[in-house]
């Protein structure tokens, strides 16, 4: 009997480390006004089987809730921590006391992400010097904790520091600026076993380039295939992967592990960006990974992160309003549209996030009543640059509303992002609270999630400031 149960112990921990070792990954990231509760988001991954995730920072009451979850983590150290871990070898060892040690016990920890495409030709070379000395302080602090075979660090990288040129994915190799430093970096993470991470967007391709054959960003065939020598590219993703692989060859590193940290589509806020569009790309995405036939030069399994779990309406638009619309999930942790993670083709609603608390049944809008509209476009800028009116612009869901829904739009979706203040429903009296529903049949009018706990008490501090602040007014 006892045997037995051993064994049915073994072999369920067996399956368990199994389905982990090839199951899926997700970004968290967590740029939005009011963030998914840690613990909901651990169930949500549990309930739609997504084993890994990967964070932007290490914040240490997140990473405490995916302790007993089995879920593999990776840690993130954000952009403008560079520096000092490049030049403080003791600031890395406590980085690593505090971020990793402490929580291995519990938290299935894998990998620490060291920057955030720090080579990105937009940051003017700004992290060049620190990047590689900073990885290999956490490196070297995570070995000398005795934990560096169970931890690697790496670099997610741009899929822009390796190109090639008008060539085939065989002319590829590292940009001609950062070539020598890439060399360095990639046989460090030979020398410890650490994998390459690299970024990757068809989706961008065919932003940026209006001649980007539309089909070879997808899998279904259909797009002219890129010959190289004696190779047929059907697809942009094994095209680019395979240029990675070529360029880790000619540096001296083939045997570096590839994973892709960010892949995916967003469903708005550009005419390529829509529900449509999205969900053919994951579909064909997701079959393809459930088949473990790799790239020709990388065939099997690959580690893939999506990006990314929910749209995020803090996001910069710099890059474009599709920013704040990656998520698979909305801002609220519910689906957008049917896929399967397992790649079976089983097309259904992915589960939503469980017991989400959202503030109470109520939109701010403009008020049809006033009739002089003299103060109404400053309020609507005001509005949208504090808050996310991505949705409102041409190509995306809410550009049909008339002129009274947009104002209100705008109106509403600051109100929600300032946790429905009373007082950021006023815009210098055009403004009313309402509980009729304001949405329409294509756009949706948000309610807010209520703030994860820690969020919350930074507004209670706020308001409990501003109430004073009137009330002193009073006297
Ligand atoms: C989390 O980190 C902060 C700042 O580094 C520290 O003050 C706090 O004690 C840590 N909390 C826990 C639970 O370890
Ligand atoms: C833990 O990681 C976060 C994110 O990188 C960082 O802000 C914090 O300073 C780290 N804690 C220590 C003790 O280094
Ligand atoms: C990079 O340089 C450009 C042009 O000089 C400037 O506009 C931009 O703000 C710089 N970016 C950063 C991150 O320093
Ligand atoms: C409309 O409102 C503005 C600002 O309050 C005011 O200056 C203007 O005189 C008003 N126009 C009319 C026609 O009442
Ligand atoms: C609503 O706002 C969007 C974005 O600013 C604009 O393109 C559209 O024309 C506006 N619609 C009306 C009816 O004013
Ligand atoms: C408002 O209406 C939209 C569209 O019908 C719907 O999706 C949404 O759930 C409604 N919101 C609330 C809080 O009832």
């Amino acid at each position: 009997m006892a045997r037995t149960m051993v064994l049915i112990w073994a072999f369920s921990v067996l399956l368990v480390s199994t389905n982990l070792a090839h199951a899926l990954g997700v970004n968290w990231g967590t740029q939005m006004a009011q963030n998914l509760h840690p613990s909901v988001v651990v169930q949500m991954l549990k309930d739609n089987k997504i084993g890994k995730v990967k964070l932007f920072d290490s914040d240490n009451w997140t990473v405490k809730y995916f302790a007993g979850s089995g879920i593999e983590v990776m840690l993130g150290i954000p952009n403008n921590q560079l520096s000092t871990l490049s030049n403080d070898y003791g600031k890395a060892k406590d980085w690593v006391k505090h971020n990793v040690t402490k929580h291995l016990k519990d938290v299935n920890i894998k990998y620490v992400a060291v920057g955030n495409e720090p080579f990105l030709k937009a940051y003017n070379g700004s992290h060049l010097k620190t990047t590689f000395p900073a990885l290999q302080n956490i490196q070297k602090a995570l070995n000398e904790a005795g934990v560096g075979d169970k931890v690697k660090a790496t670099i997610p990288q741009n899929a822009d520091v390796y190109d090639s040129g008008t060539g085939g994915p065989s002319a590829g190799d590292f940009r001609k600026d950062i070539r020598d430093l890439m060399v360095q970096i990639v046989r460090f993470f030979n020398a410890n076993n650490a994998p390459f991470l690299v970024n990757i967007y068809p989706f961008l391709s065919l932003y940026e380039n209006p001649d980007f054959p539309v089909e070879f960003a997808f899998f279904d065939g259909g797009a002219k295939p890129v010959q190289d020598k004696n190779i047929q590219y059907m697809n942009m993703f094994d095209a680019n992967l395979d240029t990675l692989v070529w360029s880790l060859k000619k540096s001296g590193a083939p045997n570096v592990k590839v994973m892709v940290g960010e892949i995916g589509w967003p469903t708005d806020g550009n005419k390529n960006a829509n529900v449509k569009m999205a969900k053919k790309f994951y579909d064909g995405l997701l079959r393809k990974l459930a088949t473990n036939k790799g790239t020709p030069l990388h065939p099997g399994y690959i580690e893939v992160y999506l990006f990314s779990l929910t749209d995020e309406n803090q996001k910069s638009v710099a890059p474009g309003n599709f920013e704040r619309h990656w998520g698979v999930f909305r801002y609220d942790g519910q689906p957008k549209f049917p896929m399967d993670f397992s790649g079976n083709g089983n097309d259904k609603m992915p589960i939503g996030a469980k017991n989400v608390q959202y503030l109470p049944a109520q939109w701010c809008v403009f008020n049809k009543d006033i009739k002089n509209m003299s103060l109404v476009t400053n309020n609507i800028q005001y509005a949208c640059s504090q808050s996310d009116c991505t949705s409102l612009n041409y190509g995306s869901i809410c550009n049909n509303l008339d002129k009274a829904g947009n104002i209100s739009y705008a109106f509403n979706m600051y109100f929600q992002m300032q946790n429905q203040d009373v007082e950021a429903c006023d815009f210098q009296g055009l403004a009313k609270i309402v509980k009729q529903n304001a949405s329409t049949s294509d756009c949706l009018f948000p309610i807010a999630i209520m703030s994860d706990g820690r969020r919350l008490n930074m507004v209670t501090g706020v308001s409990a400031l501003a109430g004073l602040l009137t009330l002193l007014a009073l006297f």
